[in-house]
């Protein structure tokens, strides 16, 4: 659990009828506070490092970038891209046998806390992303935090869902929030809402929301330069281009893995948005529109039209 029985309560009456919207803003104002406060409580930054080619890219990126000094690699973290066999990788290549934890990743550091990271170097730093199809992407979150329920994140289901579902269900809510299973259909509802419910679910759901951001707002494309974009549906060659043109390619291979999973399945995303409203669904389409061009998907026009 990480809500207070503050936030619960503030939430409750946000959701009530009757409670007034002047407390939202004051909600959100109290969270980013707080979370202010915990920045400037930590560690000492370095404030030129927030710099990379005289550009300024948020330290929320900066934290998502892992380093390998030693093989003068950065990696940007896309979840649900196979990161952590990417991950694994990098520590293979920096020399750590130990996998143990992948949370705090032995020998991997974020570039805004890496203490040997060293920005003037950045230019030749190879630097890589993988992407996938943004709508099969946030199949493959919902399926995994929400319907998998993975056993050592339980917040996904404990927290997480239980909040869409009281603010996203359609069906009249009874004043109880339930456990019951999050739809895919709340969840799209809760990612395409711009108004200020979102922001507060956002922020009380901190990093997690990591898994569902676009690649755009995580690895800041339009700021940092980077070397390769690997596509997650042609990993069997993307996996080997990468290792080549990171010069590594003698030093770690990219684990094996069966050809099929990573190739793009049309009849799973139909099946998933079979529920969805056209409306919504081009709302959907609208956020994660950017992830789309960027990165040469195709508009999904079987979905849309
Ligand atoms: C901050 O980074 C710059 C550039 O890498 C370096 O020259 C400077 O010494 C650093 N300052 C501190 C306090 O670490
Ligand atoms: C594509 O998805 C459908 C529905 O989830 C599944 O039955 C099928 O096996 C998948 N196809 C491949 C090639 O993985």
């Amino acid at each position: 659990m990480f809500f207070t029985n503050c936030h619960w309560s503030l939430l409750l009456c946000v959701l009530q009828t009757g409670c007034s919207w002047s407390i939202v803003p004051l909600f959100v104002y109290f969270l980013n506070k707080k979370e202010k406060k915990r920045e400037h409580g930590g560690r000492e930054k370095n404030s030129s490092i927030g710099h990379l080619s005289h550009i300024s890219v948020s330290k929320f990126v900066l934290d998502r970038i892992f380093v390998s000094d030693k093989h003068k690699i950065l990696f940007c973290q896309t979840p649900k891209v196979g990161n952590t066999q990417w991950k694994k990788v990098l520590i293979v290549l920096n020399g750590e046998s130990s996998l143990l934890s992948l949370f705090e990743p032995h020998g991997l550091c974020g570039i805004s806390s890496c203490p040997s990271f060293d920005t003037v170097l950045l230019n030749t730093y190879f630097k890589f992303l993988m992407v996938r199809d943004p709508f099969e992407r946030l199949i493959s979150a919902f399926k995994d935090k929400f319907q998998q329920n993975p056993r050592d994140e339980p917040w996904y289901n404990e927290d997480i869902a239980p909040l869409i579902i009281a603010i996203y269900r359609k069906s009249h809510w009874d004043g109880a929030l339930t456990l019951s299973d999050l739809h895919f259909e709340e969840f799209v509802r809760y990612l395409v809402d711009v108004g200020v419910r979102r922001q507060i679910l956002d922020q009380l759901f901190t990093n997690r929301i990591i898994h569902w951001m676009t690649y755009t707002e995580l690895c800041a494309p339009c700021e940092i330069q980077y070397s390769v974009v690997g596509h997650h549906e042609t990993l069997e060659k993307d996996a080997p281009y990468i290792l080549h043109a990171a010069g590594v390619e003698g030093l770690v291979s990219y684990p094996s893995f069966p050809p099929d999973i990573t190739r793009y399945n049309r009849t799973k995303v139909e099946q998933y948005f079979s529920g969805i409203s056209k409306r919504d669904i081009r709302r959907l389409f609208a956020r994660y529109q950017s992830d789309f061009h960027l990165f040469g998907y195709p508009r999904p026009d079987f979905l849309l039209n």
